[in-house]
């Protein structure tokens, strides 16, 4: 891969920097492992890894037991699960905000392999106006004035803000706050997306909206090449309607199933109609449930 950047990191190392690698979903075969991994074709070559990755936080609350996953370049995986169960865990160490007690995390995306991390909340800062907080990351990065605007009005054009540019966020809506949120990450053009739980807050309607918009993102049509995504959510439509994959987790923080959506982008409301699509979130569904009920009884 040109220009890719290959990082890894084990665990209890200093390392700075971020992993990317593939996810490995599934922990080493225990009693637990009872659940029948549906994904037959885990990818070979993988963007982001985690190889038996265990996180203990001081204390002694175990996050993250013993997760292995592997994606793809270009894949979009969500993580759905119990609350607890490990899934902000599991982005934080793909940030490289955070790093294992044991286990190994690597990555290897091309460009730079900052991440475009989406939060549950919009976390803009409320004194500046969208522009002001939409241009941060490339202001950090010594992006240089004569491209820097250009590319802040194409991430504001994208999620449909350009005219509310100077506004600042008091003055939107959820909905246009989330899509804010989207822009500051989208304008570093981000290879790796990480979402967590990014339209938890918002109506349904604005959700689908939103979700469109993410897709177009992440999987644009006309030959540019796919970003890779992992994105939680407590919704199973979302995960279904978003993913390629949708990867179960339960407490303590593990693999317990994953299932593979096989249905191509682009994807339009027209998808969430079908049969297909029915099938997938009862299927989805059933796995979180039997997520919830094994978590309980860990
Ligand atoms: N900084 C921390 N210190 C101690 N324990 C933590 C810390 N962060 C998370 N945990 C614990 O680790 C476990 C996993 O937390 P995490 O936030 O990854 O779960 P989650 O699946 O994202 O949950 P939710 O769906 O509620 O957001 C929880 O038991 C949580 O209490
Ligand atoms: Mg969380």
């Amino acid at each position: 891969m040109s220009g890719a950047k290959s990082e890894r990191m084990s665990g209890a190392c200093g390392a700075s920097g971020i992993a990317y690698g593939s996810i490995a979903l599934g922990a080493r075969g225990g009693p637990r492992a009872r659940y029948s991994r549906r994904v037959t074709s885990l990818p070979a070559s993988a963007a982001l890894s985690l190889a038996q990755v265990r996180r203990v936080y001081p204390g002694g609350r175990v996050a993250l037991a013993d997760v292995s996953l592997r994606i793809a370049a270009g894949e979009f995986v969500s993580l759905l699960g119990p609350s607890g169960c490990g899934k902000s865990t599991v982005l934080r160490l793909l940030s490289g905000l955070d790093q294992p007690t044991s286990g190994t995390i690597s990555r290897d995306l091309p460009g730079d392999a900052v991440p475009g991390y989406v939060f549950q909340d919009a976390a803009l800062m409320p004194w500046a106006s969208v522009r002001r907080n939409v241009e941060l990351p490339l202001m950090l990065r010594g992006e240089p004035a004569a491209t820097l605007r250009e590319r802040v009005d194409a991430a504001l054009r994208a999620v449909d803000l350009a005219d509310s540019a100077e506004a600042v966020p008091r003055e939107l809506s959820g909905g246009m706050r989330m899509r804010a949120s989207l822009a500051r990450a989208l304008v570093t053009s981000p290879q790796l997306w990480l979402l967590d739980e990014p339209f938890g807050a918002l109506d349904e309607i604005t959700r689908f909206a939103l979700n469109q918009t993410l897709l177009s993102l992440c999987q644009p049509t006309g030959g540019d090449k796919p970003a890779t995504a992992v994105f939680v959510t407590h919704s199973v439509y979302e995960a279904v309607f978003l993913s390629q994959r949708v990867v179960v987790m339960a407490r303590p923080g593990r693999v317990v199933d994953e299932i593979a959506v096989d249905v191509p982008y682009p994807r339009d409301a027209g998808f969430r109609t079908t049969p297909r699509f029915a099938a997938l979130c009862a299927q989805v569904s059933e796995a979180l449930q039997r997520a919830s009920v094994a978590g309980a009884s860990a």
